[in-house]
């Protein structure tokens, strides 16, 4: 009963194992999962897609339908031009970095985040044989230009995630232009992890394939629309990269669930007017969280977008928080740079964030 070595070599997630271990009465607060159900035209469209038979393999790269609402998404949104041949639907955005990965990555290539980051960078470029190496964020939680600057030369990827899990650190346009244009020049292909590009509440969303050519975007109707269960992403990239990840996709999974590919159409074509009211209302508990902490004395910079707060606790505090019934993610799962801090996810009711907020009260 052997483990290849490179399966071996990661980590079972950690915010998982959390996220089953939280005892009864417990606050979770621990996963990045909206807590608002999929849109009813969303679900309506899915229902008429299975009486439609629509349930068969659809084109590996998803249906046309669908690729071309998501070109239009990126034009009107993004002010990106993409075409239907540049893009492949996946099972969410976590395949479409998976498919990145195996496709670009060889044996030994450097695969470049932000410490603290999302877990699955590192995972991924492992699996596909790469070196991930953490970039430094500086004490705003934003990227820190010079340092990934020192560090970008000879590295194969770079992931920019604005707006960015765990920190809710949103990048400004300059900061997005300048990695760009520096990985431009330096031959780093910049894969840009927008999920939660419609979650922000200062500044503004940018998409780096405005600033360079070699740029692949990855997103996803997940986070945007309440669907992480549809499993439902895609990637938008240049042409060179489209056959192979096709490859790869082909594979590992075909296509995308015919179900979620009518589903995605529905929402990208459809009433936009629910995810403003998410955006409305992670906005008034962003607010409810950053405050609650900051009349305990705890500050740290206002996370800017998705619906995390990465807030600064020592390891004896997370304990304290964890053992009072709230699940919350320490910082040591997203990297090595953020021991003493810890994510709190606000995708849940405010009722629930007050309880939870009077709970690390007590504990602190
Ligand atoms: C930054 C980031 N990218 C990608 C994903 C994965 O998204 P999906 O559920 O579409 O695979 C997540 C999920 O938490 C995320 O936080």
């Amino acid at each position: 009963m052997k483990i290849a070595g490179r399966v071996q070599d990661i980590e079972v997630s950690g915010i998982r194992t959390l996220f089953e271990s939280a005892g009864p009465g417990s606050i979770n607060l621990g996963l990045g999962q909206p807590d608002f159900d999929t849109p009813d035209h969303i679900r309506d469209a899915a229902i008429q897609a299975i009486r439609d038979g629509k349930t068969g393999y659809t084109n590996n790269t998803g249906i046309i339908e669908l690729r071309t609402a998501i070109c239009e998404k990126l034009k009107k949104e993004n002010n990106l031009t993409y075409t239907p041949d540049q893009v492949i639907v996946t099972a969410g955005a976590s395949e479409a970095l998976h498919l990145v990965m195996q496709s670009l990555v060889e044996t030994g290539d450097r695969v470049l985040f932000a410490d603290p980051g999302f877990v699955s960078y590192a995972a991924l470029a492992s699996l596909a044989g790469g070196r991930p190496e953490g970039v430094p964020l500086d004490a705003t939680l934003h990227l820190d230009v010079e340092k990934a600057k020192e560090i970008m030369g000879g590295a194969r990827l770079f992931v920019i995630n604005s707006p960015a899990n765990p920190t809710g650190a949103v990048e400004g346009a300059e900061t997005v232009r300048d990695l760009v244009e520096y990985a431009m020049d330096a031959g780093v292909t910049i894969v840009s992890d927008e999920v939660y590009e419609h979650f922000v509440y200062e500044r503004e969303h940018v998409s780096a394939a405005a600033f360079g050519d070699d740029v692949i975007t990855v997103n996803a109707v997940s986070k945007t629309y309440a669907m992480t269960g549809w499993r439902l992403g895609y990637l938008a990239a240049p042409e060179e990269y489209i056959t192979p990840c096709v490859k790869v996709h082909q594979y590992c999974q075909a296509c995308a669930t015919s179900i979620s590919q009518y589903a995605a159409l529905a929402a990208y074509k459809g009433d936009q007017s629910p995810v403003a009211a998410m955006h409305h209302e992670y906005k008034a508990r962003r607010d409810l969280i950053y405050h609650g902490f900051e009349s305990m004395g705890i500050r740290f910079p206002i996370p800017e977008g998705a619906f995390y707060a990465f807030v600064p606790m020592d390891q004896g505090l997370i304990s304290r928080v964890l053992s009072k019934g709230v699940v919350i993610v320490p910082g040591s799962a997203f990297g090595k740079n953020s021991p003493n801090f810890a994510r709190l996810s606000y995708a849940a009711p405010r009722s629930t964030l007050d309880e939870a907020l009077a709970r690390i009260r007590s504990a602190l």
